[in-house]
């Protein structure tokens, strides 16, 4: 058990980098499997989703090791074919891995994976993504065995832009004999992301981050070398937060057009915001106000992970700013904290009214999942009094440290561990 402990209400100021992005870099150790020979990454986040990635490699027999901020890799010793049902369960990105296993060697035994709690998350979409490549599962009540004696191009419509279903969708079509067309993509940045690495790695990829994804296949070069790209739900998290806590704060190394649908919402709100190709800059000046109705939508529409932050936010927001969530069941596990912390809001289904107060008061509250606890420490740095914030693991899950990004921009911000509770 662990715990944060913010006494809030303390004006964050100053510059900070942003971490690299998690969204980013799980799909690109996944697709390390098909480079077949080594892959030196940059900037790689340390947070326990790709500690969780690095044992999925480490249990289907790659070398994977972090120096600092650099992961080395080595799928040149794959010998492996089953992903352990506990790190399937550890988080939903584990499936990510069939589509380049299948690639790879033809084979791959999982389990249905875990993650957050959002509602329902089906994987439908990627079942029906391999198998029209031509794999072969089985289930047997626990495991997928899946089995790809050829890979073929095949023309692919996803029901919904998945962004996990396009990934694995990539992956598998890049080691398959002919072309593959993905229609109604994923177009979240991350996608680009992943194309840009695996064209470094020799495969053919067009159109990713757009409606309509080609992929010609291509062989590995056996090496490839690449600098993960900055968090923009971190980014947008602490823009959130120094919002929130009435300060004024630099993000850097972010791409300002990936945070743009939230730098408008805080424009709108009455913070003081200035872009450029690489960093944000938010400050408050004065009250802040209600904004018109956010909708989260697929990319570019706004981002249902920066949902929780910015509601939070508007909670200290003079009027009513409504929020209507379309892409997960129930992603409003923040609320019931929130209205704990003295805010007003009324949720119904998917749509949430945010009625703003003068103040929020700090309180014991649980992170119930990873961007939900994004929520309580944006809520805990605008509140007035301490704000103790429990099961930590979740919001390890995403963000690198976060109590020391924040300590280093003012905050007052104390991490308790289990040891600490025993002494
Ligand atoms: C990714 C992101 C996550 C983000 C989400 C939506 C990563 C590691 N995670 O998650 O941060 O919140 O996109 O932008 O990149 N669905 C199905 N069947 C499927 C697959 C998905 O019904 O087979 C549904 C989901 O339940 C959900 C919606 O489609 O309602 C979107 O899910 P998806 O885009 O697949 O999210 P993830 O890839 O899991």
């Amino acid at each position: 058990m662990s715990e944060f402990i913010i006494r809030g209400a303390n004006p964050l100021k100053g510059e900070i980098q942003v971490q690299g992005s998690k969204n980013g870099i799980l799909p690109i150790l996944a697709a390390s499997i098909l480079v077949g020979g080594e892959t030196l990454l940059h900037n790689c986040p340390d947070i326990s989703d790709v500690a969780c990635a690095l044992e999925i490699l480490h249990a289907l027999g790659c070398k994977a090791q972090r120096r600092g901020g650099d992961i080395y890799i080595d799928s040149r010793t794959i010998n492996g074919y089953e992903i352990p049902d506990r790190l399937m369960k550890k988080m939903r990105s584990s499936i990510i891995f069939a589509g380049a296993m299948l690639g790879r060697t033809g084979n791959v035994r999982i389990s249905s994976p875990g993650g957050c709690f959002l509602g329902e998350r089906p994987i439908d979409y990627h079942i029906h993504a391999l198998s029209a490549l031509g794999v072969d599962m089985e289930y047997d009540g626990e495991y997928y065995l899946c089995r790809a004696l050829k890979l073929h191009g095949a023309q692919i419509s996803l029901p919904f832009p998945s962004v996990g279903a396009t990934e694995n969708a990539m992956l598998a079509a890049c080691a398959a004999e002919g072309s593959t067309i993905i229609y109604n993509a994923a177009r979240e940045p991350e996608l680009a992301d992943l194309a840009d690495f695996l064209q470094r790695a020799g495969f053919e990829i067009n159109g990713a981050g757009g409606p309509t994804v080609i992929v010609s296949g291509g062989r590995s070069c056996g090496f490839v070398e690449y600098t993960i790209r900055g968090d923009r739900i971190a980014a947008g998290t602490l823009l959130c937060a120094a919002a929130a806590s009435r300060g004024e704060v630099t993000v850097r190394g972010i791409d300002s057009a990936r945070v743009s649908q939230l730098s408008h919402c805080l424009a709108e709100a009455g913070c003081a915001v200035r872009s450029w190709a690489d960093a944000v800059r938010v400050g408050t000046v004065g009250p802040l106000s209600a904004i018109s109705p956010v909708e989260t939508h697929p990319y570019p529409g706004f981002s249902t992970d920066l949902q929780p932050p910015l509601m939070a936010l508007m909670c200290f927001a003079k009027g009513e700013s409504i929020f209507i969530e379309n892409i997960f069941e129930s992603r409003y596990n923040h609320i019931e904290s929130l209205l704990r912390m003295g805010a007003r809001i009324q949720a119904f289904d998917r749509i949430a009214h945010v009625h703003g107060v003068p103040v929020l008061h700090g309180e014991r509250v649980d992170a119930a999942d990873l961007r939900a606890g994004a929520a309580l420490i944006t809520a805990a740095l605008g509140a007035q009094g301490e704000t103790r914030i429990s099961d930590l693991g979740y919001i390890d899950r995403g963000y690198e440290r976060i109590e020391e990004v924040l300590a280093s921009l003012g905050a007052d911000i104390t991490r308790i561990t289990e040891n600490d509770f025993g002494a």
